[in-house]
């Protein structure tokens, strides 16, 4: 994922510098080249010596030693970064950097480097909510600098509340939105993923296989391609991605309710979940006992379709949907795309291997509503994800040609 990129890795002194360890792992792991800078502080915590051995390369820790300096000088790490990436970034370091101090290696080569830089604090949460503190950090926003939150919990000083560093998984996600061509900023995409639950009393549900991991593929890719992304999900095992607002929901009329708040302020709506089309009619407040008769019948009555009732308000947004099918993948979706009003579906055999629920991988055809269809190889949820956003993209960008 990582392959070719050079990122220089900052790390300033406080209790996460440990989960930098994790980070620079991550990076090596992904095909990175890594180049790490302490400072004197974060020395105190972690050797440079674990940095060196995971990154292979030397750290760099003195503005003025000349071995270090003959090696890569500090201005040749800036310019040949692709990214910097400050973690854990001190209340110290961002108000070095926000009032232009550049008294040592890290704070010379951040002033330096025309690459984009991601801060990432950790500190005591009094300190980050000091308004010196977020004055220095919005200052550095408005010139461009990057922040990722720290998350709440229970800080090492004892207190709890907001200031540690985020996981190292987050970190690098946000690493590669800001790796990635920002080719979907300015959108606001509505993502549906996941399975809904209809219950029928308090410990029994129908459902399906969905695990969610199709629609969470589209929002994370769509967030790492710079699109904020509000991900309306059913139950699913997975974490969802750095980054996305998350709106959790259990059965269809759930779903329906989230989905048609969040609509009116979103330009691109993809419906990956798999919605249920029956609920049971009544919900028993009680376990439905076995008793005496052979066979039990429970009456179900039409959840609403959501997908459809957005074509029908749609406007000049665009809308895809998904097909699952088990037979005539073409004549069903064709047949939805049509009735739902769609820009595009995506279809996919769920009885086909490697497609559709739970695996990682999916087989998809796209069918546009002027007509074209493109059939996709077996290809990573990601990659779908990636080639569904491309043709989003394509198709806005007719539609604007057509209208101008
Ligand atoms: O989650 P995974 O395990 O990764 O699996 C991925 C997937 C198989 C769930 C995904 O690729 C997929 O096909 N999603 C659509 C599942 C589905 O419900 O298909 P459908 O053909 O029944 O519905 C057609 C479309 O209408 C879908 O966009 C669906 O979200 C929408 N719908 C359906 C019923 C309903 N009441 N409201 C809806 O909005």
């Amino acid at each position: 994922m990582l392959k070719g990129k050079k990122i220089v890795l900052g790390v300033s002194g406080g209790i996460a510098v440990y989960k930098a360890v994790e980070l620079l792992r991550l990076y090596i792991k992904a095909g990175a080249e890594v180049h790490v800078i302490m400072t004197k502080s974060a020395q105190q915590f972690v050797t440079p010596l674990t940095f060196q051995t995971l990154s292979g390369n030397p750290v760099h820790t003195e503005l003025f030693d000349l071995f270090q300096e003959k090696e890569i000088g500090h201005i040749s790490l800036a310019d040949r970064a692709d990214l910097f990436v400050i973690a854990p970034a001190t209340a110290n370091l961002v108000g070095k950097v926000a009032s232009g101090v550049a008294d040592d290696l890290l704070t010379t080569t951040i002033m330096a480097t025309k690459a984009p830089v991601l801060f990432v604090p950790a500190m005591n949460v009094n300190m980050w909510e000091n308004p010196i503190y977020r004055a220095n950090e919005e200052r550095l926003k408005a010139f461009g600098y990057r922040f990722m939150e720290p998350v709440s919990g229970l800080l090492a000083c004892g207190w709890e509340g907001k200031g540690k560093l985020p996981d190292p998984e987050a970190i690098f996600a946000e690493t590669l939105t800001l790796l990635r061509p920002q080719d979907m900023e300015g959108e606001t995409v509505l993502v549906t993923a996941g399975p809904t639950r209809e219950e029928l009393d308090p410990v029994r549900y129908l459902s399906n296989y969905s695990s969610g991991k199709m629609g969470y593929a589209i929002a994370r890719v769509a967030r790492q391609r710079g699109a904020k992304v509000i991900l309306v999900t059913g139950p699913t095992s997975l974490c969802p991605p750095a980054g996305v607002d998350v709106c959790r929901v259990t059965s269809a009329q759930q779903m329906h309710s989230a989905v048609m708040k969040y609509v009116e302020g979103v330009s691109i709506i993809i419906k990956s979940a798999a919605v249920a089309d029956y609920r049971p009619q009544a919900r028993s407040q009680e376990k439905i006992k076995k008793g005496d008769v052979g066979n039990l019948v429970i009456h179900l009555e039409k959840n609403p379709d959501i997908l459809a009732e957005l074509g029908r308000i749609k406007g000049r947004k665009i809308l895809v949907g998904f097909a699952a099918e088990t037979c005539d993948l073409l004549e069903n979706a064709e047949r939805k795309l049509k009735e739902k009003n769609l820009d595009l579906i995506v279809a996919n055999d769920v009885t086909e291997k490697g497609a559709g629920f739970e695996v990682d991988t999916n087989i998809v055809r796209f069918l546009f509503a002027d007509g074209r269809q493109e059939k996709l190889p077996q290809l990573s949820k990601d990659e779908v994800a990636h080639a569904l956003l491309d043709r989003i993209l394509q198709v806005k960008k007719a539609e604007k040609g057509f209208q101008a």
